[in-house]
């Protein structure tokens, strides 16, 4: 099954509205994302359903901890079937390296590992508030790439960017680094607490792999609809 490039951010508080939400594709394979709020409400479970029921899923939950804790977590989580799992950048190579380590041990055999990606600066952080809290003077731009190199030093995939970041890592880290991009809006729509943003046209312009989509979906009033029109947005880019 070839993945879509549109990730679905699942941002439900339990597995009944995920099923309602879901209910609504009339069983079409989504690539679905399942962050801390509904994996920390319905577990491990909820993996297992999206999987059973044809999806692709990226397990957000960012992992960041001392090697060993991040290698067993790893080990464990590799055994649910994911495609695509996080850590946050911020805790190291040794801590990267040992989420690699748990990912390939834990794939069941006959299975692929998932894709391992690391979150670099968050989409909600802006410039301002890096300098303030982040102990650093760099230009956001520049700790990103930093990042991005210690992240492919680590053996990882990819990383977590925003899509005004994609096209420039690409070049730095290599055309073949992962780019899994949140904070897309389309035109017109509600920003939220998001601040370094693009649309879908904008994204793909600048080489995101995939895109991450939550609230423009699944708060539309047409989550189908919605997901359609960003979907043809897509396609209809060419670069
Ligand atoms: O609703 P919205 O489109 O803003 O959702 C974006 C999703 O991507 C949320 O689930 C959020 O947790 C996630 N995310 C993000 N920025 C990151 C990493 C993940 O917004 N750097």
């Amino acid at each position: 099954m070839t993945k879509s490039p549109i990730i679905i951010a699942l941002d439900f508080p339990n597995l009944d509205e995920v099923q309602s939400f879901l209910g609504k594709f009339k069983g079409e394979s989504l690539f679905v994302k399942v962050g801390m709020e509904l994996f920390y409400a319905e577990g491990p479970k909820v993996v297992t359903y999206l999987k059973e029921a044809g999806h692709s899923v990226f397990l957000d939950l960012k992992l960041h901890d001392i090697p060993n804790t991040v290698y067993s977590a790893m080990k464990r989580l590799a055994s649910l079937g994911v495609d695509l799992i996080n850590v946050h950048a911020y805790g190291g190579t040794a801590m990267m390296r040992g989420a690699m380590e748990g990912l390939i041990e834990g794939t069941p055999s006959g299975k692929s590992r998932p894709l391992c990606i690391a979150v670099t600066q968050l989409t909600s952080t802006s410039e301002e508030q890096l300098h303030l809290e982040g102990f650093t003077d760099l230009a956001l731009a520049d700790m990103v790439e930093k990042q991005a190199l210690l992240v492919k030093e680590a053996g990882l995939d990819g990383v977590v960017c925003s899509p005004l970041e994609s096209k420039r890592l690409k070049e730095v880290v290599g055309s073949d680094f992962v780019t899994v991009t949140p904070g897309i809006r389309p035109a017109g729509a509600d920003i939220g607490d998001q601040k370094r943003i693009a649309t879908p046209a904008d994204a793909k312009r600048n080489q995101s792999s995939y895109i991450v989509v939550g609230r423009p979906i699944t708060r539309a009033e047409n989550p189908v609809l919605a997901y359609e029109q960003i979907q043809k947005e897509w396609e209809e880019t060419i670069l």
